[in-house]
């Protein structure tokens, strides 16, 4: 993508029979141009071009890596693929539940008998599962077939290791416990065209009692404000027309910079950017959100008309004990605040069920929540226990069965109230960005509203990437099927 020419322009410029640079990313660069050799002598030899498949298990942010990864793979001279029999595969793991540790290892399963059949075939792990010291002493031992590891902190380093990888012949281990650095500048291939992430920040501080975030991603770090204004530029100019700016907790983005900037203000100026058509981003801290954020958010044009307010829990004492730093009162006048000061917007949210000593009574405030906020949509999880975090050393975790009633009644709760809001919008007429062939229906396109709703309405591909205005007609719970109006007759 247009994106990359500067960048291939320098890969070029390297000269491999100087060492290797010492400065970021030029060094990167350097590693790059020497694996494209490897990689052209390895596919001579196979008779057949390297294929590389990347796997992604985790949020917006693993997306967002997983992108840098495929973009470097790519200028590498891999052919990518979608098949996991392919010669080079990476998974970007995520742990911030345990069931995503136990998929990952079930896939290695998978991947050693492909390899069985490969012998040529080279295995990477990377992302947040791997900043965990248990992990990598349980690939050492069961999972020797892995060629290579690294974590979250040395991303960036990905050439280099993918050269060392290749020619040490042995499992290559390279992990960081943390990091001051941001490395700009690293390719990247966009999953789509039309849309795309961008870390503003990196790390939490917040360390709520159940999280391993901070752990494995490290202390908060923002980039420079010029830095991502002129990412979002080059996007633009290569045909971008909506950004989702991406922060464990972009409230509190700016914070640690030498001239400190709010997140409200880089919002400013992300707006004034030609041809950006919708703004989004993740994740919000309730604690964190100022009035200048909602101002904002109510004057722009391009702040999408979405914000994802995590609550996790509806009782003071379980988010006292999550470490969350509001009540539950101060949650509900902030969420209801919003709602009075931008009425078309959506709200979600973030339920952890079953955190330990939750009862039947403090889910009841949690359903309170639900029901006076009435969110759009919410991502409703059973607590998990993350090893070193503090709520793992709690000893009243919460039995299954009390669980799994709790999450089945915060679920019902969701989809009741989400219904009765989601359908205000029945037979509007609202622009939508159309983003892909529906999944199911070949004859519907699938898009967003501002407001983040999905919609499918009957279309053909070449409205991908546009935004269309559709008549909401029929709404399916939490999304709508819609008719473009250009259609009416
Ligand atoms: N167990 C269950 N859910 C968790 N989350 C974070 N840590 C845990 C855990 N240990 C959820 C939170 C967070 C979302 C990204 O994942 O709700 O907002
Ligand atoms: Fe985890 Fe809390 Fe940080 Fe979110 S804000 S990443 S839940 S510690």
């Amino acid at each position: 993508m247009g994106c990359n020419d500067d960048i291939k322009r320098l890969i070029e410029a390297e000269d491999l029979t100087l060492p290797p640079p010492e400065r970021e990313p030029q060094r990167q660069y350097y590693f790059i141009k020497k694996c494209r050799e490897i990689v052209k002598k390895k596919s001579e030899e196979l008779g057949h071009p390297l294929y590389a498949c990347s796997v992604c298990m985790g949020c917006q942010m693993n997306a967002r890596d997983s992108e840098k990864l495929v973009g470097i793979l790519e200028l590498a001279g891999f052919v990518l693929s979608e098949e996991e029999d392919a010669d080079f595969v990476i998974y970007n793991t995520c742990t911030v539940r345990d069931n995503a540790n136990q998929r990952v290892y079930g896939r290695l399963g998978f991947l050693n008998s492909m390899k069985k059949k490969n012998p040529h075939m080279k295995i990477a792990l990377c992302g947040c599962m791997m900043q965990e010291a248990s992990v990598i002493e349980k690939i050492k031992k069961s999972y020797r077939f892995v060629d290579l590891i690294f974590g979250t902190h040395n991303i960036f380093k990905f050439p280099e290791l993918l050269c060392t990888m290749f020619e040490s012949g042995r499992m290559v281990i390279d992990i960081w416990k943390d990091t001051e650095q941001i490395v700009e500048d690293l390719p990247a291939e966009r999953k789509y065209p039309f849309k795309s992430g961008i870390n503003i920040m990196f790390g939490c501080n917040n360390f709520c009692s159940y999280c391993i975030v901070p752990y494995v991603r490290g202390r908060e770090r923002s980039r420079s404000p010029k830095d991502i204004i002129r990412e979002i530029e080059r996007l633009v100019k290569d045909g971008v027309v909506e950004i989702m700016l991406l922060g464990q907790n972009v409230n509190s983005y700016g914070k640690n910079l030498e001239e400190p900037v709010s997140f409200a203000g880089l919002l400013r100026e992300a707006e004034k950017i030609e041809g950006l058509e919708r703004i989004r981003f993740m994740t919000s801290h309730p604690k964190d959100l100022s009035d200048e954020l909602i101002e904002v958010m109510k004057e722009s044009k391009k702040i999408c008309r979405h914000l994802h307010l995590p609550l996790q829990s509806g009782s003071t004492r379980i988010l006292k004990a999550m470490n969350r730093r509001y009540t539950k009162e101060q949650y509900i006048d902030l969420a209801l605040k919003i709602r009075r000061e931008i009425p078309d917007i959506a709200i979600t949210t973030d339920i952890i069920v079953g955190f330990p000593g939750e009862t039947a009574e403090d889910v009841d405030e949690t359903i309170d929540v639900i029901r006076q906020v009435k969110y759009e949509n919410a991502f409703t999880f059973i607590y998990s226990k993350r090893t070193g975090t503090p709520a793992a050393a709690m000893e009243n975790q919460v039995a299954e069965k009390t669980v799994k009633e709790g999450f089945d009644r915060v679920l019902k709760a969701v989809q009741d109230t989400a219904k009765e809001r989601v359908a205000l919008l029945q037979g509007k007429v609202l622009p939508v960005l159309a983003e892909e062939r529906n999944e199911h229906d070949s004859s519907l396109i699938t898009g967003r509203l501002s407001n983040n709703t999905l919609v499918h309405f009957p279309g053909d591909t070449s409205l991908i990437g546009k935004i269309v205005e559709v008549r909401l007609e029929e709404c399916h719970g939490f999304y709508y099927l819609g008719r473009n109006i250009k259609d009416d007759v």
